[in-house]
């Protein structure tokens, strides 16, 4: 094929050229010949030496699992357009009529996506206390520990022992943009600290508390890898620390039961002391049921609320929203 001939030193600036004028010819390997190089082009181009030769095809990597996964035609359009990736470990959820083909899904996903290397099916809903979820080993190494990167922090974790969602890493990065330096955070829900450790950088303290024992040990590994010492970790219920600290901002991302702690919650802010609330609501009405029951505890209490955000942080169940609404506590 057509191709121009470039010398070595002047070769980027041509290739640049030739995009520019969009007829470097695209799928092909440029070839090295001596002190020269050779780009495969589509039309005759003014102002260069011009040669034929042949050029190798680049085989096209596939972008998505779906192009190489073998299912029956029957169940190909039931295949997951999108999985989690927590470190090098992807988390895909199955319809149940894909759980037989659940090896050659995973085996698909570890071909085409080079840097993972377990994949596992999510085997129930996120359940209990600790909020963790079964996994059902599908491919690739049999481990669940490994580190993530979010928010240039790095966390360490164990998918099947402690809750965590790489999809709340934008809302981890809103509530992170809100704080400001030298405050006294209370993260009533810490896990292994993807907030704790994020605000830790502006914060002059974090009380960091958490239930499972597994995420008090990881957040502590966490506290050292990101050289957090500002964020202090408190294994336990958060019924017991509540009300001990005047904090300057709450985080309680406990969606699923954030309301029956709002009172430990507005107990453990100081006046104007913002609270980020997390729950899940209806697509037509996401938000109402939550501030009710928020306006209602603190006229228990005496306090008033001002809203200052309400928003959708990400899709639940079908209708259903995963919310964020952020108040202000005056006492
Ligand atoms: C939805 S996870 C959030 C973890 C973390 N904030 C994150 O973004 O990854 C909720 C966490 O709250 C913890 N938890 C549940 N009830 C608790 C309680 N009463 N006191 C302290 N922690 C609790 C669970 O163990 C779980 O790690």
């Amino acid at each position: 094929m057509l191709a121009v001939k470039a010398p070595k030193r002047e070769a980027e600036k041509i290739r640049k050229k030739l995009i520019e004028l969009g007829v470097l010819a695209k799928g092909y390997a440029v070839r090295r010949e001596g002190e020269f190089v050779l780009f495969p082009i589509t039309e005759e181009v003014e102002d260069f030496e011009l040669v034929e030769a042949d050029f190798k095809k680049l085989e096209r990597r596939p972008r998505s699992y779906r192009e190489v996964v073998e299912v029956p035609d029957g169940v190909r359009p039931l295949l997951p357009s999108s999985f989690d990736i927590i470190g090098d470990i992807a988390i895909i959820e199955l319809p149940e009529e894909l759980m037989g083909y659940g090896n050659a899904i995973g085996e698909a996903i570890l071909e085409v996506h080079r840097h993972i290397k377990a994949v596992f099916a999510k085997g129930s809903k996120v359940e209990g206390e600790y909020r963790v979820r079964e996994l059902i080993h599908l491919a690739g190494e049999m481990r669940t520990g490994t580190l993530h990167r979010e928010n240039g922090i790095r966390l360490k974790l164990d998918v099947a022992k402690v809750y965590f969602s790489p999809r709340l890493a934008t809302e981890r990065m809103r509530v992170f943009e809100k704080a400001r330096p030298g405050e006294v955070v209370f993260d009533m829900f810490a896990g292994v600290g993807p907030y704790s450790i994020l605000l830790a950088k502006k914060a002059r303290f974090v009380f960091a508390v958490d239930l499972n024992p597994w995420a008090i040990k990881y957040l502590e590994e966490n506290i050292r890898l990101n050289r957090a010492d500002n964020v202090v970790p408190i294994l336990g219920d958060v019924r017991k620390v509540a009300g001990k600290v005047e904090a300057d901002r709450v985080i309680m991302n406990l969606p699923k039961f954030a309301d029956r702690f709002l009172r430990e919650a507005m107990l453990s802010v100081g006046d104007g002391g913002v609270i980020h609330y997390y729950g899940f609501g209806p697509e037509e009405d996401l938000y109402s049921e939550h501030e009710a029951k928020i306006k209602a505890i603190a006229r228990e209490l005496g306090f008033t609320v001002e809203i200052l955000e309400r928003r959708k942080v990400r899709p639940y169940a079908p209708r259903q929203f995963n919310i964020a609404i952020d108040f202000r506590v005056l006492k």
